[in-house]
């Protein structure tokens, strides 16, 4: 249903894997070079992403790169931290993110977030590449600054390039144990079935060239069409944090993914208890490429279009939650907007059962995630939500049945303080962890040993 107003937005690609493998490196080095290629007022900094231009792309990636292949403006890149759960980034219930790049450090390996990742990059059927991270501490290496990685690779040892073979290979194995087949990037013919993994350093910038070649191609191949958005129609995102901002109350940093938002909306959020309704009181957008993370200060813009990342300062967001969608209601009943976003949110609800654990989460993804890996082991779910683990969850959790069953499973939540000391006393045990498998491993490792 788009009109002539269509337009390509740019593609949203998601960066994760394990903790410390060099996820934000990665893209400091992609914005850095982009700065230092001169482009730098080219570059937008977004909250919790930035995006990149196919011109400042194309200059980056050198002979790689010709700009008059591609006609997609460039790639929206979002950071995901160690701590914080990809499976946040929904969007109609499906991905929010249309590519990932599943960093792996070559020396670790697969780790258990890199596994995770796997399993919601399968799940979500999001098409990825791998970056093999960190091919600088190779022993013997002999660095290449920001160039492509077959160049760097002319310039090494041959025991530097083996040892590097093996690291490759092995993370290679590891993707097809987990159902993937994989090959280095320049074997590989066809993106759609094979994924391919690409050495690079985010230290030294060499591969980084190859990375943004294989982004920039496989989103122009398989992804035009879904690109194709009206430009000036209601805007749509999902929320991926809930935070205080002084001077604002609760804001949700939101994801923009089709239309476009405009200061004095009316916008209809996914909340606790009941979908939100209120007035977009400001956009905000960090300053010219200051770190999001560190930034305090803000520029308000007049209407933000997709696809970006926006601070949004609104009334009544403190119920808001993480992984929850965001629409602007333009040119429809408001009633319509609110039952899609309820459609939505209910598309999520987790089956419960009249026994069961007590599951709380950090967003409406990481509860769903956690919802389908319980079902798979087998253990009923009570009760589930979104939010820090507060007295009356360990209320819930002492009312299960079974003696096994009293237990609460926090994945990326809190005790909040005052619910401290309420666990002391209480007859229920709390399991917590930043690793769904972990968790539910624990969990059942509890149950065993009840049971001799
Ligand atoms: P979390 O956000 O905590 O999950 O970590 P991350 O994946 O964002 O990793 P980060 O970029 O913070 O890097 C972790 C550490 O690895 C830092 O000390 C980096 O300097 C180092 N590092 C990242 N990439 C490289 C690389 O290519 N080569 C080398 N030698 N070190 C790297
Ligand atoms: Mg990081």
């Amino acid at each position: 249903d788009h009109t002539n107003a269509d337009t390509l937005r740019t593609p949203i690609v998601a960066v994760l894997g394990h903790v410390d493998h060099g996820k934000t490196s990665l893209l400091d080095t992609i914005r850095g070079s982009a700065v230092s290629e001169g482009e730098a007022g080219a570059i937008t900094q977004h909250i919790g992403a930035t995006d990149i231009p196919l011109d400042t792309i194309s200059e980056m990636a050198g002979e790689l790169i010709d700009p008059s292949d591609f006609d997609l403006p460039g790639l929206l890149f979002i950071d995901t931290p160690g701590h914080h759960s990809f499976s946040t980034l929904r969007a109609r219930g499906g991905a929010l993110a249309d590519i990932a790049v599943l960093v792996v450090d070559v020396n670790d390996g697969f780790q258990p977030q890199t596994e995770e990742a796997i399993d919601i990059l399968r799940r979500t059927g999001t098409p990825f590449v791998v970056a093999a991270n960190k091919v600088d501490t190779t022993p013997g290496w002999n660095p290449q600054d920001g160039q492509p990685i077959q160049r760097s690779l002319e310039a090494q040892s041959e025991r530097a390039e083996s040892m590097l073979n093996e690291n490759l290979y092995e993370i290679i194995g590891q993707l097809s144990d987990a159902g993937f087949s994989a090959d280095l990037y320049w074997r590989v013919q066809d993106f759609q079935k094979n994924i391919g993994v690409v050495p690079l350093s985010a230290l030294t910038g060499e591969g980084v060239p190859d990375l943004l070649t294989v982004l920039m191609g496989l989103s122009q191949r398989f992804m035009k069409e879904e690109m194709a958005i009206d430009v000036q129609g209601a805007g749509e995102g999902t929320v991926l944090e809930v935070k205080d901002e002084r001077g604002f109350g609760a804001t949700i940093d939101t994801v923009v993914y089709d239309g476009v938002i405009r200061n004095g909306d009316t916008i209809v959020v996914g909340g606790q208890n009941e979908p939100i309704v209120t007035e977009v009181r400001a956009l905000l957008r960090p300053r010219a490429l200051e770190e999001i993370r560190t930034e305090k200060k803000f520029e308000k813009v007049a209407e933000i279009g997709a696809a970006a990342g926006v601070k949004i300062a609104a009334p009544e967001l403190d119920q808001a939650m993480a992984g929850a969608p965001v629409r602007v209601v333009r040119d429809r009943p408001l009633e319509d907007v609110i039952a899609e976003v309820k459609a939505e949110l209910a598309e999520i609800e987790v089956d419960t059962a009249e026994d069961g654990v007590v599951v709380k989460a950090d967003t409406l993804g990481s509860l769903e995630a956690m919802a389908n890996a319980l079902r798979e082991a087998e253990v009923p779910i009570l009760r589930a939500e979104v939010g820090d683990i507060a007295p009356r969850d360990i209320a819930v959790a002492e009312t299960a049945n079974q003696d096994e069953h009293k237990a609460i499973l926090g994945f990326n939540v809190d005790l909040l303080a005052n619910a401290e000391s309420e666990l002391e006393n209480a007859d229920m045990k709390l399991f917590t962890d930043e690793v769904i498998y972990q968790l539910i491993e624990d969990y059942e490792t509890y149950v065993e040993e009840r049971e001799r």
